[in-house]
């Protein structure tokens, strides 16, 4: 079995949908922003403050190379993922992409009381958020093998279809 790559913007749901898939499927979780804060030894505000967002990248699209030679893995990748097409190759190669969407109400409602996402920070109302998602749709419709809204679902729902599509 290939790995299963979740894409989206930040707060749809990538992390919870994995480490249900992983409860619920026995697949080991790849939580891509974790491993690059342990690697680099900081937070993810901190490595954008200190080095920048490209230098975050780099170490983003490098952790992407090393997870294509795995299989079975259930990645939550970071919402900036498809801004490389390096990036989207590199996933198409080892594994399903599955885009997680949601609208911006129910995004800054997850994201509200976070403050580990640098590029939301000072930034959190729908106007932003809907603003940069729209930026992003493109890019993120072109990588995805499958689509699953996560609006006013439980995340049992959400798995189930997702798992139905596979
Ligand atoms: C980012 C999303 C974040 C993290 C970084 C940049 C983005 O991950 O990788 O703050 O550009 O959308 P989450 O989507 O897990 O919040």
């Amino acid at each position: 079995m290939k790995n299963i790559f979740l894409i989206g913007f930040m707060g749809c749901g990538k992390s919870t949908v994995a480490a249900w898939l992983s409860q619920n499927y026995g697949m080991e979780i790849i939580e891509m922003d974790q491993l690059i804060a342990e690697k680099e030894g900081m937070s993810i505000p901190d490595i954008f403050s200190e080095y920048g967002e490209s230098y975050f990248r780099d170490a983003e699209s490098k952790l992407l190379l090393e997870i294509q030679a795995k299989q079975k893995k259930v990645v939550s990748c970071g919402g900036g993922v498809v801004l490389r097409k390096e990036n989207v190759e590199c996933m198409k190669r080892s594994g399903v992409i599955v885009l997680l969407t949601a609208q911006s109400e129910t995004i800054l409602e997850r994201v509200r009381d976070d403050d580990d996402r640098p590029l939301l920070r000072g930034n959190k109302n729908v106007e932003f958020i809907s603003d940069m998602m729209e930026k992003r749709r493109e890019k993120y419709e072109a990588a995805a093998d499958i689509v699953i809204c996560t609006d006013h679902k439980s995340i049992e729902t959400i798995c189930n279809e997702i798992m139905g599509e596979l």
